[in-house]
């Protein structure tokens, strides 16, 4: 079997290229410098050369605040360098695989988001991941949108890695603890990803670990279980201004997840022993 990961540097894309190299396909994995998404031209002349058998979408522009700034820039490669992919893959015959974000709902709700809610993003990396989800669904038959949220694992920056590095350098953190959602362990979710492809289950699936938390409440966790003395403060958003706004709450329901008789994620928190052992062992 072959697939193409798209972002293949990126935090998710390194795990994705890992976890299908180990389940001993075929791995094509790009990224901007090999295969730029926005260049639709390109994108058609390299899965054409592969003919893959199934195409993970995880590049992306990722970056929410200047994102605000560089709102073209968001746009032509989340909404529009989408398009160039879901068109490529659908010539091929590949199935699609577009890795979303919790980011499309606005946070305005206190239960959690199935795949049915409206989403209404409320900054300019949601909308633009937003209409990338869209163009999936115009422009490919057999896909699978996958969001995911607050991610962590080995590659890449995230905040379990900030937090350890901030806890070597300052006495006290200061962490926000007016946003909710829930955190998701890189493997755990490629290894979802992976089993959603050998299936025909197409459509929109929420994939994170299960459980929920703030953010200054993922803190405290991971300093708990790295027996990691620092003092954590909680703060407001609006004690700690960004350029973009967030949604407060952005907890899932994995309804699809469940409909479809697929097993649910572990809870985060084991997720994250996990992890933290790993890296402990590793630095
Ligand atoms: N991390 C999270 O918490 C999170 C949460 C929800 C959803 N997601 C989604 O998950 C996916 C993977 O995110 P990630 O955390 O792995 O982000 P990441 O580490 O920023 O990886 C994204 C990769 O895409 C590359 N890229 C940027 N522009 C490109 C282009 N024009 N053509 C091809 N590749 C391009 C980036 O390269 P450069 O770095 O060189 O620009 C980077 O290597 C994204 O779709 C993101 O929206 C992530």
């Amino acid at each position: 079997m072959k697939v193409v990961v798209t972002g293949a540097k990126g935090q998710l894309g390194k795990e994705l290229v890992k976890w299908f190299r180990q389940m001993e396909w075929n791995v094509y994995g790009y990224d901007k410098d090999e295969l730029d998404i926005t260049d639709a031209q390109q994108v058609i002349s390299v899965l054409g050369h592969i003919h893959p058998h199934v195409v993970v979408h995880a590049g992306a522009y990722t970056k929410v605040d200047e994102a605000e700034k560089e709102k073209e820039k968001a746009f032509f490669v989340n909404a529009y360098g989408t398009r160039n992919v879901a068109v490529a893959a659908e010539k091929v015959g590949a199935k699609l695989v577009y890795v979303s974000t919790d980011y499309v709902f606005d946070g305005a709700q206190r239960v959690p988001y199935h795949e049915f809610s409206s989403p209404n993003p409320i900054n300019i990396y949601g909308k633009s991941k937003l209409a990338g989800e869209q163009f999936v669904r115009d422009f490919h038959s057999r896909f699978f949108i996958v969001r995911t949220s607050w991610v962590f694992g080995a590659y890449g920056n995230n905040f379990v890695k900030t937090m350890l590095r901030l806890a070597k350098e300052k006495e006290e953190i200061l962490v926000v603890d007016d946003q909710y959602g829930c955190p998701t362990y890189a493997v755990d979710l490629v290894q979802k990803i992976y089993e959603l492809v050998q299936t025909e289950k197409y459509g929109l699936y929420h994939i994170s670990n299960t459980g929920y938390c703030s953010w200054y409440e993922f803190a405290k966790i991971i300093f708990s279980e790295m027996g990691v003395n620092v003092r954590v403060q909680r703060c407001g958003t609006k004690d700690y201004l960004r350029l973009a706004a967030r949604p407060s709450y952005s907890v899932f329901d994995h309804m699809a997840l469940r409909l479809n008789g697929f097993e649910l994620l572990r809870h985060w928190r084991d997720a994250l022993r996990e992890f933290l052992h790993a890296y402990e062992v590793k630095h």
